[in-house]
């Protein structure tokens, strides 16, 4: 490893992590986790998935029904803590 590496792991990386837009906490989740069903934008509708941007459920019942599942929509009560089943509701309540 030379210099130049090093000093570009200690001081470039936390410069690039600082860049852009910050990022809702619950995008990544929601990217990881819903968007093979739901989309990036929650109107892909795979696998039956309802249209997010058209649901008129709020943070509650979204709350309940990713903790514990409904039809094909899998629970995530198991692979995610609480905190980040309110990070991902909320960022779901972000798509319009
Ligand atoms: C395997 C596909 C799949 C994945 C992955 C998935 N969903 Fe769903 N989702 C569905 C389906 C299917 C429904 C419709 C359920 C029903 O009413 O029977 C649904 C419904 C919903 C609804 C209710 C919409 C409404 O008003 O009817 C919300 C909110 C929701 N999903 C959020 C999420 C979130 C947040 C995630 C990620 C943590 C996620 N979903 C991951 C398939 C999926």
């Amino acid at each position: 490893m030379n210099f130049r590496f090093t000093a570009f792991l200690l001081l470039g990386l936390p410069l690039l992590a600082q860049a852009g837009p910050p990022l809702l906490p619950g995008q990544a989740l929601f990217q990881k986790n819903c968007a093979r069903c739901h989309g990036a934008n929650g109107k892909k509708g795979a696998n039956g998935a309802h249209d997010l941007t058209k649901s008129n459920l709020n943070a509650f019942g979204r709350t309940y029904l990713v903790t514990n599942g409904m039809g094909k929509m899998p629970a995530f009560g198991k692979t995610l803590t609480p905190a980040e089943v309110q990070q991902v509701v909320a960022y779901s309540l972000t798509l319009k």
